[in-house]
């Protein structure tokens, strides 16, 4: 009977092992020339398992086949396992994973076993490990940093934004274009310093951030309505150009408790008052973000949409 050896790496024998009948007699299991031999490369000569009743009464000196085949099994399944596990795990971008929603994807993603790559102006607020890593960027600054990514990533997560709530006869040219800098050039400049990689990988998911106050006209949000309106036209053309293989969506959050809120959110009045605004009587947390751009990174058929997590603001009103 041929040998064959798979997963030479990993040191395990593929057996050829048959498994006793009930009328089998103690010569069937010798390793003799008869047809029920074991073709193993290695056989322990001692029965470290005792699960057949042979083995038991004999000392433990005994080529039990029922034994070998169990402890090779469990070697194979485990490696088999490792491996299917390795494979399993994907490359995710965040920029801006160190503080509100980006940092509860990191959370979730590295739960999840994935890698995840970091960019912001303070990477030291996130720690590194064998899954994470971190880099320094200043979108408004600096060139995308290339060095550190991966060749191929499954998604990209752009958090930064802004919060600039004035009305419209204070509001300077310099904060409007402020605030397109950091919601849409940022972006804009994210997803072409990746899309490279995002397109080696079978299935890639880009994932952007609006506000409720792009779809629901709110008073002194003439700014970042704007910036914001221009994220949802960036999503749902590059939905249309990235697909088949990449798809683009955007998260429309209302309140949500991170430091970016926290002046709107600062004394217990403040965050009531913003509460009893929502049909869901809460603001949101960052962990409720989280779990809507996980489900919109990994549901295959979902892409040009602008998904409101807002606690029902936008689309229900209570009397
Ligand atoms: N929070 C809300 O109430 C709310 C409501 C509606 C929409 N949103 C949107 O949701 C998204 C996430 O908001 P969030 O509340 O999680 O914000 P956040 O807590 O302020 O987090 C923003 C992240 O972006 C990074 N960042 C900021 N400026 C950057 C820059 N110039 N260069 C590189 N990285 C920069 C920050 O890291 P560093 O400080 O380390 O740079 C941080 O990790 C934003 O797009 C926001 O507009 C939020």
């Amino acid at each position: 009977m041929p040998r064959e050896r798979v997963g030479q790496s990993s040191g395990i024998t593929r057996l050829d092992v048959r498994i006793p009948s009930a009328n089998s007699t103690a010569n069937d299991f010798d390793l003799g020339d008869n047809d029920n031999r074991m073709s193993v490369d290695r056989r322990p000569e001692i029965c470290s398992l005792g699960v057949c009743s042979r083995c038991r009464g004999a000392a433990g000196i005994h080529r039990c086949p029922l034994s070998v085949f169990l402890e090779y099994y469990c070697a194979y399944f485990v490696n088999t396992h490792a491996r299917a596990r390795r494979n399993m795990t994907k490359h995710y971008l965040i920029v801006g994973g160190t503080s509100g929603v980006g940092a509860a994807v990191l959370k979730r993603l590295v739960r999840q076993k994935h890698a995840v790559h970091q960019l912001s102006r303070n990477p030291e607020y996130v720690s590194e490990t064998s899954l994470v890593s971190s880099e320094r960027w200043d979108l408004l600054e600096d060139a995308f940093p290339t060095q550190g990514l991966p060749e191929k990533l499954s998604g990209l997560i752009y958090c930064p934004g802004s919060i600039r709530l004035k009305p419209i006869n204070r509001l300077r040219e310099k904060e409007f274009r402020e605030d397109f800098e950091i919601n849409l050039i940022g972006a804009v400049k994210a997803v072409q310093g990746c899309l490279s990689r995002l397109q080696r990988a079978d299935q890639a998911s880009i994932i952007l951030f609006s506000t409720v106050a792009v779809q629901t006209g709110m008073a002194y949000h003439a700014s970042i309505a704007s910036a914001k309106g221009a994220v949802e036209g960036l999503t749902r053309s590059l939905a249309a150009e990235l697909a088949p293989r990449i798809r683009v969506n955007a998260v429309a959050p209302s309140i949500v408790d991170t430091p970016l809120a926290e002046r709107l959110l600062n004394s217990e009045e403040k965050q009531k008052l913003a509460a009893d605004r929502h049909p869901l009587k809460r603001i949101g947390s960052a962990e409720d973000v989280a779990a809507s751009v996980d489900w919109l990174l990994h549901d295959p058929w979902i892409t040009g949409q602008v998904i409101a997590v807002d606690g029902g603001i936008s689309s229900i009103r209570l009397f």
